[in-house]
Parts: structure tokens; C-alpha cells; sequence
């Protein structure tokens, strides 16, 4: 039988990590696991239940939900992608919006959240077969994950496509708004406490900055070929 890896990607927000981990799992036929839209569906419930404002954060209040957040993803063959659902609610689009966007870094310094995100995620990944795409992936969720990419672009190129994103979900956009938010969440990520964004020392760098997803998907495909026949 064909060897099933643990593959995980990381790197900065908006580096198109996501499409190309879905890419992947396509191509292998694998689970796509999107960690970051756990992180998003955690910040939209304390959104909701009032735990987040302007001034502060409930931390209480959050660590004491933590176990009525059901989180899942649920195939849609209508556009075949995985979408997130939150308690049985469809919430995709909401987590994507500029108003999670602004709070998610701040949800995901929690140790407690991660903590149970990352429990999460390594039930999943159990059965092997999965991609998975992140910022700790490679570093605390699955340290001994079969193959690591760390994704790098420049902040112009990945405000650009996650604006686009939005336009072309329906989701109101400003670029500028975004391109900050972008270079904010960077800053947070990268300093955070625990599980700060980081490349694994085993981890391949990939800049996308100046190429497609096709060009991506030929560059890990020997790289692929030699995990699985282990050549
Ligand atoms: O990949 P994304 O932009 O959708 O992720 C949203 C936020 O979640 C991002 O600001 C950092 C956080 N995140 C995290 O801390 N750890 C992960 N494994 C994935 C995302």
C-alpha cells in the first residue's frame, strides 16, 4: 500500500497557503485541513458572545466555552470544497470578513485556545493522508510530520490576492485596509508567546511572490514523489 504522509504548510497569512494545500490534497486525494479557519471559528464565537471589544478580552469567558465550540468541516459538492461550520452553522463567509480578520491574532495568543486547537488537529490527523496548512503545523502540531513547507510572499503580492479573495466572495474590501491588517497580524503572529510563527529548521522555503499555483504544484511534485517511494 501507497505510504500516506502528514503534510505540513506554513507561513505568513495570505500566502495562498491554503490553495495550495488544497491543491495538494486534491492531487493526493488527502484530508485538507485549513487550521487557520479553526482559529477564525473560535474568534467568531467570542465575537458573538460578546467576550471581544475594543478594550479587552474575556479570557475567562472564552476558556470556559472552549468545549461548546464544535467545529467541522463539512464537503460541499455544489463548489467541492470543504466549508467550516461552527455549532451546525454554515460560516464560512462570515470567518473570512475583515472583523474576524481583526480580532483572530488576538484569540490565537490564548494558550488555552491553542491548546485545544491543537488537540483537535492531531485527532485529525491520526489517520495520516492530510494537509495541512497553518503557522505551528510543522513546529508543535505535528513536529514529526513527513514532509514541511514554510510559504513566504511579499506583503503587496499577498494583500493583493486575499483582497481579490474577498471582492470575489461577496465580502467587502479595502485594500489598504487589508494590507494593514496584513502587516499587523504579521507582527502578532511572529511575537506571540507560545507557538509563534516560525519556519522549522526542517521546513523547505517556498516564495510564491512571482509564481502560480501551477508552478507551485510542479515544484512539490518530486519532492512528494520521493516521500512517498522514499527515494
Ligand atoms: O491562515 P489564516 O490567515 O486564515 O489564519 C487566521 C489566524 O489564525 C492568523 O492570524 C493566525 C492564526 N493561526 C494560528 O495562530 N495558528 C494556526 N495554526 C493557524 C492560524
Amino acid at each position: 500500500m501507497e505510504k500516506k504522509l502528514i503534510i505540513a504548510i506554513d507561513g505568513y497569512s495570505s500566502c495562498g497557503k491554503s490553495t495550495f494545500a488544497r491543491a495538494i490534497a486534491k492531487e493526493l486525494n488527502y484530508i485538507f485541513i485549513d487550521s487557520g479557519a479553526m482559529y477564525r471559528a473560535v474568534t467568531l464565537y467570542c465575537m458573538r458572545r460578546g467576550f471581544v471589544s475594543e478594550e479587552s478580552i474575556d479570557r475567562n469567558g472564552i476558556i470556559s466555552e472552549l468545549n461548546n465550540m464544535n467545529i467541522e468541516f463539512v464537503y460541499n459538492p455544489d463548489i467541492a470544497e470543504y466549508e467550516t461550520f461552527l455549532n451546525s452553522e454554515n460560516v464560512e463567509q462570515e470567518i473570512r470578513g475583515i472583523e474576524v480578520s481583526s480580532n483572530v491574532s488576538s484569540i490565537s495568543k490564548i494558550h488555552e485556545v491553542r491548546a485545544r486547537m491543537v488537540e483537535l488537529q492531531r485527532q485529525i490527523g491520526v489517520f495520516k493522508g492530510i494537509v495541512m496548512d497553518g503557522r505551528d503545523i510543522g513546529t508543535v502540531v505535528f513536529p514529526d510530520a513527513d514532509l514541511k513547507i514554510f510559504m513566504t510572499a511579499s506583503v503587496e503580492v499577498r494583500a493583493k490576492r486575499r483582497y481579490d479573495e474577498m471582492i470575489s466572495k461577496g465580502i467587502k474590501a479595502n485594500l489598504e485596509e487589508v494590507r494593514k491588517n496584513i502587516v499587523v497580524r504579521d507582527i502578532t503572529d511572529e511575537n506571540r508567546d507560545i507557538s509563534p510563527l516560525r519556519r522549522a529548521d526542517d521546513a523547505i522555503v517556498l516564495d510564491n511572490t512571482r509564481m502560480t499555483v501551477a508552478e507551485q504544484m510542479a515544484w512539490v511534485h518530486d519532492i512528494i514523489e520521493k516521500k512517498i517511494n522514499g527515494r
